[in-house]
């Protein structure tokens, strides 16, 4: 267990955060050369920066830095999709694979500020091929394996990339993702891309283009293990992750190098009250945030062991997270509410036939958790034991930022607790905000300065988070939810403007209105209300064929849940679609709508609602 005081020190980053962010900076991550100043810039000019004039390298944080002590300590525990494959990569053989493909990207043009797009199953090649960009200044954008080829196809244009790394194959609970034949779909209109580099997962074989298209493991043998470091300035980007807004198309979301590594490092070292001998485990995918900080940067600045996992928690059977931290000895085990909503639905005796003797720090991210579900994870899993941390961040945030910290904060069930350090929440209107900087921060979002604007815009001076939330009398955070047009399905975030343009893309369609409603499992779930075209009849068979047309737009993770035939849709007279009303509707919370005075046809908001009663589950 740390010792620190956790009021005084949070006091002493409010008092004088300069020196407080000084001294972390050089605490925890190595420089070539020191910054010159801490923090400038404020959110009125939108010109923050930190750490300015030093230099480092992201890479050389994570790896070249343990070498002296750490080369044949373990870096990752890979656990296969399938319990008997696994494998193991200590500091000193993932330094010498990231060196190698460096150096691959290098052999195929990648130069220091070029975007690479990594679109990955969770195999220890996603995170080679992320460090290796680091290595040498590119910067990766790395696309989750469960978004469709529309998808990658629009991330790859938007961030220009100029090259694709991925696998032949992706295997997830026993299934087959074909993930080249994604990337072969995505880049028929990218003519950004030059070169595809592609991992062989499986034995089976994949259309190939000689030109286009090489394998990872032959260009590895032609490169040597060499590869320098590229020196980088505190603000030059480190990557690219594209995540939801409120309107249609996903945003950019750009870190830079120094103030994300600073947060990342420490709030790892903090948040989980890393000790050398601690086995760690996060679940998410690299494709997210979360595994961008705590699968990736995080651990290994912080020179750690952890657990990788290739598969899901419920292939072969509901035991399988337990498993492996029985198998691997985790101490630390860090998952999402969605996952824990359904282990905890199959029952406790897959949890309690395993020991999880291990364990001592179990944590939440992504979505609230709900107390009852927070008290079964404590009791049940965790065995009364251990600390929870129900952190609360988010993609543009860079690393964690309201949290319990593990004995220091008495905790509540469902409350993300008390701010880390450095970090200034207020609630304004129900609305969360943060009104100081902090270092992981974005920097941007990439090509779309105006969109950034927009998280200052609200309440001048300071960060609109898009999150609810109320702050008790001892200053715990409760987080309510999204007070946008985002919505969380199983932890997921996706924008109701990408899921209506999604809709649109099925010709019967003529108008959608999509909103969220509660789900027992996912959290929250897709409640569409569709308007088809003049001619077209609304079926059953219709049904399933706008559900797998908003599949294959975005992904599996947007599967709608309900659809609801819509003649016309609530609308002020100019022409705006109330949505506050239709979320009233979905939920069946119709003792109140508010105002409609201003509705274009108010009578339409009456054949909605009668309408309502008679819509079932639209999986059938
Ligand atoms: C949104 C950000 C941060 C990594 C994964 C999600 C919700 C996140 C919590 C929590 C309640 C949470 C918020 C936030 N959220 N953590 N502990 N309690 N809500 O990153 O995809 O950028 O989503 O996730 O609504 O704004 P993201």
């Amino acid at each position: 267990m740390q010792k620190y005081d956790y009021k005084a020190l949070y006091q002493r980053s409010m008092d004088d955060p300069v020196h407080f962010w000084a001294v972390q900076a050089e605490k925890y991550i190595a420089w070539y050369q020191p910054f010159k100043t801490v923090l400038t810039g404020d959110f009125e000019h939108l010109n923050v920066e930190w750490f300015s004039g030093g230099k480092l390298n992201a890479c050389y944080n994570a790896l070249d830095r343990h070498l002296p002590t750490r080369s044949n300590q373990t870096a990752f525990l890979w656990e296969g999709d399938h319990p008997d494959q696994s494998l193991k990569l200590t500091y000193a053989e993932l330094y010498n694979e990231v060196c190698r493909f460096a150096n691959v990207l290098k052999k195929f043009r990648v130069k220091k500020g070029d975007r690479v797009c990594i679109y990955m199953p969770m195999v220890p090649e996603a995170i080679i091929a992320m460090l290796a960009c680091a290595r040498i200044g590119a910067v990766h954008s790395v696309v989750f394996g469960g978004f469709s080829p529309e998808s990658l196809r629009n991330r790859i244009l938007d961030a220009e990339c100029k090259l694709v790394i991925t696998a032949n194959e992706g295997l997830r609970g026993n299934k087959i993702i074909p993930l080249k034949k994604n990337v072969d779909e995505a880049l028929t209109e990218c003519p950004s891309v030059e070169s595809v580099i592609v991992i062989k997962r499986t034995q089976n074989s994949v259309p190939w283009d000689d030109k286009k298209n090489h394998w990872y493991h032959d260009e590895m043998q032609t490169v040597s293990a060499d590869c320098p470091c590229e020196e980088m300035d505190a603000n030059d980007p480190i990557f690219i992750l594209y995540t939801s807004g409120s309107t249609g198309k996903p945003k950019g979301i750009l870190h830079v190098t120094a103030g994300y590594l600073v947060y990342v490092t420490m709030t790892f070292n903090y948040v989980f009250d890393y000790q050398p001998q601690d086995i760690f485990w996060c679940t998410a995918d690299v494709g997210w945030i979360t595994g961008h900080s705590y699968v990736v940067y995080g651990p290994l600045c912080n020179g750690a062991t952890s657990v990788i996992f290739e598969g899901v928690p419920n292939y072969p059977d509901f035991s399988r997270y337990w498993n492996i931290i029985d198998k691997y000895g985790v101490t630390i085990f860090y998952t999402s509410p969605t996952a824990i909503r359904a282990l905890r639905r199959e029952g406790d005796e897959y949890v309690t036939r395993t020991a999880r003797k291990s364990l001592r720090i179990l944590g939440t991210v992504g979505e609230p958790i709900n107390p009852d579900v927070w008290q079964w994870y404590y009791d049940v899993v965790g065995d009364g034991r251990c600390q929870i941390v129900d952190t609360w961040w988010q993609t543009e945030t860079g690393g964690i930022m309201i949290t319990p910290l593990p004995f220091q904060t008495p905790l509540k069930a469902g409350s993300a607790s008390w701010p880390f350090f450095g970090v200034k929440p207020e609630i304004i209107d129900t609305h969360l905000v943060i009104t100081k900087p902090w270092p992981g921060m974005m920097k941007t979002i990439y090509g779309d300065e105006k969109r950034f604007a927009d998280y200052f815009k609200k309440y001048p001076g300071t960060y609109f988070t898009g999150d609810n939330a109320t702050c008790d009398d001892e200053g715990y955070y409760w987080i309510t939810g999204r007070n946008d047009d985002v919505l969380k399905i199983s932890g997921h975030r996706i924008g109701t403007g990408e899921l209506e343009n999604a809709f649109l893309e099925n010709h019967h369609v003529a108008e959608a209105a999509v909103v969220g409603v509660p789900h027992d499992i996912k959290g929250e779930t897709i409640y569409a209300f569709v308007t088809l075209q003049g001619n077209v009849k609304p079926s059953d068979e219709l049904k399933k064929e706008l559900i797998q047309t908003v599949r294959h737009a975005i992904g599996a993770i947007a599967t709608p849940d309900y659809i609801q035939w819509a003649e016309s849709l609530p609308k002020t007279r100019s022409g705006k679609i109330m949505r506050r009303v239709l979320r009233k509707i979905a939920n069946n919370d119709l003792k109140d709508l508010g105002d409609i005075s201003t509705l274009a046809d108010p009578s339409v908001v009456e054949k909605l609602i009668k309408d309502r009663e008679g819509i079932a589950d639209a999986h059938i």
